[in-house]
């Protein structure tokens, strides 16, 4: 990455789980760079700057809403790349809380990109986290072969518990053949923000990079967001020697990615050329371990690393919960110099060392 070491970097809540993990790989690529981040205190047990951050960066606290932030961070710092990853990520908060999910991951994002055109600046180029929650349900095959996207599973579905759709199997989501259809509030808002990003870097020639991220652990994820982190809240419970609880019939399945190995990604997609222009697209890659892991897996994983109780299965069910999320990574394999180097089993034990550290 040694010609980032020219550019002026903002990275937008930069102070979190992967903006930190990030951090480790900036400082000596980057020369400075800058950090907006709220700080916000369902993420951020104190509002104090996080030690994981690396020291070379510097800390602005502020929110990305506010063109009052952007306007004092840009009279100072002109970027020329913009890492974009603040946000709300509550997928299931976000069914009842909307409009501050869409206020800060929608609206933070327009804020920002007219924040720029404030001061006439247009970056080389951005980078986004977006997420696998804009697949939604993704693409599935019937058993005749036909593939068909089944939407959202209802309310009434859920009751009635048929986890599944019948008859048919899931695809795993691949950026350029699955069709977006996010089912979750957080999964419209982080599609939003793609299209906002790309309508913008198209008009203004510079470029974007997307990154849909699957669902990552790790070292350095909040332990106090009950929101997020399925993989933090069990290990938290199976330490505590409880059986861990599993909704449906455990066999929701989910691409679980180690938070070093989403770091690589962005440093990866870093070092590639930006590509410009509406026939280059949107380089969107999925990053993920490429490997499907049922919740059930998952818990007895961690259950044993404790020697705790069986996980039990509850038969509850949240509301919008996609039953199958996996992607392929063949194509960010292909383009990326990446590849996940973290399995599951070595990765949840890696986690369970730093609990372990901070507790
Ligand atoms: N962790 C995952 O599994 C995952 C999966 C897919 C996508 N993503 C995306 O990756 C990005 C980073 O996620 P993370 O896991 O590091 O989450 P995180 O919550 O640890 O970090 C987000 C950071 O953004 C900050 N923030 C929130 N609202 C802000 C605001 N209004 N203004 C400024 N800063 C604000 C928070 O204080 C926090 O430090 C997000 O865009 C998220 O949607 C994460």
């Amino acid at each position: 990455m040694s010609e980032l070491s020219a550019h002026r970097v903002i990275v937008t809540g930069g102070a979190g789980f992967i903006g930190c993990a990030l951090s480790e790989r900036l400082a000596g690529a980057v020369g400075k760079w800058v950090v907006i981040d709220s700080l916000h205190p369902q993420v951020h047990e104190v509002q104090e700057r996080p030690a994981a951050l690396h020291e070379a960066a510097e800390l602005v606290v502020g929110d990305v809403t506010d063109p009052a932030v952007w306007d004092a961070v840009l009279a100072e710092v002109q970027p020329t790349v913009v890492i974009h990853l603040a946000a709300e990520t509550g997928t299931a908060q976000s069914l009842d809380e909307a409009t501050r999910h869409a206020h800060v991951n929608v609206v933070g994002t327009t804020v920002m990109l007219d924040a720029l055109g404030r001061h006439g600046i247009v970056p080389e180029r951005f980078l986004l986290s977006s997420s696998r929650a804009v697949y939604g349900e993704g693409a599935w095959e019937r058993n005749g072969g036909d593939i068909f996207y089944p939407g959202q599973r209802s309310h009434a579905q859920f009751e009635a518990g048929q986890w599944d759709f019948a008859g048919a199997r899931p695809l795993p989501s691949t950026a350029a053949l699955t069709v977006p259809k996010p089912t979750s509030v957080y999964g419209a808002t982080k599609l939003a923000q793609e299209n906002i990003l790309s309508a913008w870097v198209n008009a203004r020639d510079t470029a974007l990079t997307v990154l849909r991220l699957q669902n990552v652990y790790g070292p350095g994820q909040s332990l106090v967001n009950s929101y997020t982190g399925i993989v933090s809240l069990f290990s938290q419970l199976a330490r505590r020697g409880e059986s861990i609880p599993i909704y449906e019939d455990g066999l929701i399945t989910r691409d679980f990615v180690y938070i070093d190995d989403v770091a690589d990604a962005f440093v990866a997609a870093l070092a590639e050329e930006p590509a410009t222009g509406i026939e280059a697209g949107t380089p969107t890659f999925d990053v993920g371990s490429g490997v499907g892991t049922t919740i059930l897996q998952l818990a007895e994983a961690i259950a044993a690393y404790y020697s705790a109780p069986a996980p039990h299965i509850t038969g509850k069910y949240r509301d919008g919960d996609v039953r199958h999320a996996e992607c392929r990574i063949d194509a960010t394999l292909g383009a990326l110099e990446w590849e996940p180097r973290w399995p599951l089993d070595r990765g949840v034990a890696g986690l369970q060392e730093w609990i372990g550290s901070q507790l």
